[in-house]
């Protein structure tokens, strides 16, 4: 790596990029999108780029695009590497959302390949006796895993639309697995913070952990054979092995062990569903963001809307006046999330009225410049509007890729909370989801991210769970694709990505500043302003006397993973919010 002073930047800049040189640099830079953002080390790149939250997953990814490989293949390889060295969220037994642009075709699609629920799952099957919901079954126990959709997703994408082989963008997952890699602070720190949780599975302790139950420390190496032999069975039979044969037995088996519904038939019936992104624009750009069943497009497109009808950039990023609207846009989304988001195939959404610019300008109406409202007096609002109209873990991870041709894949997949249930499959090496947490088990109680659903979001056989997962690609005004992002953070992924947005087209950030700049989230319920470190007092203080209740944020917000470019390069900036994530350019 190169730490160049900006005083040698005019006469290198050209040769070092055509080298294709990983630059660092130490002070700003007369380029629109390096110069404001050079203290945060963006990464640059005239090939492809690859940007995730673990270093040797996006080298992976990176190498795949140096082997001739597109940004889908990259994105393949970079998935399954980060089910081998990012444990925690990187995964086989979960599930996610994946945005595809074309570069030839100017297309974007959206694949779906969320969890869906066990085929004998049932409306109630999280209450207790008392009919209250039971947060140890829903989130720790067997019965929290639905059927996984990773495996599918990312193989679908390479079928569709990638250009090398499954077992060429297996094989760096399978020898990371086989012979092992070395374990980072992150990794190290992340298991000893689980130990307690993954300890109580056998299988799970076996894994993870040494024989003498200690855990692996920064620099040991980390084999995990049971994962490599599942990867090798995916590799040679494609789907089939891991939803049918002995991935499939194992599964079952775990299930009949812990008490889980998965089934032979469910595995073997399980859909990877392409949809349409949600796009809307903000000012002169387009974003296009996943559909439901993630809630992450529809209400990233309904802030902007609301947002839109508001002069931001004057209040100044981060202000008192900025970040009070902010929260308000926030507060109406999250309140019609609650009662209108669901599996589409289950429920109609009514995507259409949601992100109509007159709804969003009908709330934004609602907004007093200078007073909070009350969560508890802000009501899902459309039904409102339409009567008026007509008479009115949070432990997912994100990771883009983008090759030179233009093609960009933008992912966000997870096991639901950190190591997902805990339950890791005896025999196949790798971990359960939790994400039936995600379904509204009773109306109005809150899921692990203090999300509030109803009957649109509730449990039913066969049905996936609302997300909040939003990868986003956001088009200039010549429908060029400018920037590509998405986060972790359970509830507060919507909000991130939103202030990704802001940041860049409103207050004109480049891609490192936009990331590193500190955010807040809001969603309705909770009725709290939740802030990072870096939020000035005197904001705060003004803020509070608005009427708004604050608290610092218990966990940093998300850890975006991006890629932007200015048509001539691409600029990758990952997240410094949580170690070990890492832009790396092709041929680096
Ligand atoms: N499991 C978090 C989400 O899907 O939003």
């Amino acid at each position: 790596m190169l730490i160049i002073s900006r005083f040698f930047m005019p006469a290198c800049l050209g040769i070092l990029i055509s080298l294709n040189a990983v630059l660092v640099y130490s002070d700003s830079l007369d380029n629109p999108i390096l110069d404001k953002n050079a203290r945060f080390h963006p990464v640059v790149s005239q090939l492809g780029m690859v940007v995730s939250q673990e270093e040797i997953a996006s080298k992976v990814g990176a190498d795949i695009l140096e082997a001739g490989g597109n940004a889908i293949d990259a994105a393949v390889a970079t998935g399954f590497a980060l089910a081998v060295t990012l444990p925690r969220a990187g995964n086989l037994g979960g599930g996610g959302f994946m945005l595809v642009h074309l570069a030839d075709k100017n297309k974007t699609i959206a694949i779906d390949y969320r969890e869906m629920a066990p085929s004998t799952a049932s409306r109630d099957m999280f209450l207790n006796q008392e009919g209250n919901v039971d947060n140890q079954k829903a989130r720790y126990s067997a019965q929290s895993s639905g059927v996984p959709g990773t495996v599918a997703g990312l193989l679908y994408a390479l079928d569709h639309y990638g250009s090398m082989s499954i077992k060429d963008v297996l094989k760096p997952a399978i020898k990371l697995a086989s012979q092992g890699f070395e374990v980072n602070y992150d990794l190290s720190d992340s298991l000893l913070q689980s130990k307690q949780r993954l300890q109580q599975h056998s299988a799970s302790k076996n894994y993870f952990y040494k024989p003498d139950g200690s855990h692996y420390k920064p620099g040991d190496l980390f084999i995990q054979s049971d994962l490599s032999a599942t990867l090798q069975r995916i590799s040679k039979q494609g789907t089939d092995g891991f939803y049918k044969g002995k991935t499939a037995d194992l599964i079952v088996d775990q299930m009949q062990r812990s008490g889980g519904l998965i089934s032979l038939q469910d595995l073997a019936g399980y859909k990877v569903i392409e949809r349409k992104p949600v796009c809307g624009t903000y000012r002169d750009h387009k974003i296009c963001a996943m559909p439901p069943p993630s809630s992450g497009g529809i209400h990233l497109v309904q802030m902007l809307n609301i947002l839109e009808n508001f002069e931001l950039m004057p209040m100044g990023h981060n202000s008192a006046a900025y970040i009070h609207h902010l929260t308000e846009a926030m507060r109406s989304a999250y309140a019609d999330r609650s009662l209108y988001l669901g599996d589409p195939d289950f429920t109609p959404v009514p995507i259409n009225q949601l992100i109509d610019k007159n709804y969003a300008k009908a709330l934004s109406q609602q907004i007093n410049p200078h007073k909070a409202r009350q969560s508890k007096d802000v009501y899902p609002g459309l039904e409102k509007w339409v009567a008026a109209k007509n008479s009115e873990s949070e432990e997912t991870t994100h990771y883009s890729t983008w090759d030179k041709q233009g093609n960009i894949v933008t992912n966000t997949y997870t096991l639901n909370f950190a190591y997902g249930n805990g339950i890791a499959v005896d025999g196949a090496g790798f971990l359960l989801n939790n994400e039936m947490d995600d379904f509204s088990a009773k109306p109005g109680s809150a899921n692990g991210y203090g999300l509030i659903g109803g009957t649109a979001n509730a449990v039913e056989p066969y049905k996936r769970p609302l997300s909040s997962m939003t990868p986003t690609i956001v088009f200039n005004a010549n429908n060029k694709p400018t920037l590509a992002s998405g986060s972790p953070g359970g509830s507060t992924i919507i909000t991130i990505v939103l202030q990704m947005i802001l940041n860049s087209i409103e207050f004109d950030m480049g891609i490192a500043e936009a990331t590193s700049a500190a955010r807040i989230h809001h969603q309705w319920l909770p009725d709290r302003v939740f802030y990072e470190k870096g939020i000035s007092v005197d904001s705060l203080r003004l803020l509070k006397s608005m009427g708004h209740d604050i608290s610092t944020s218990s966990r940093v917000l998300g850890s975006t993973q991006s890629i932007a470019t200015n048509g001539q390069y691409l600029v990758g900036s990952a997240d410094p919010r949580r170690q070990g994530a890492a832009a790396i350019p092709q041929g680096n």
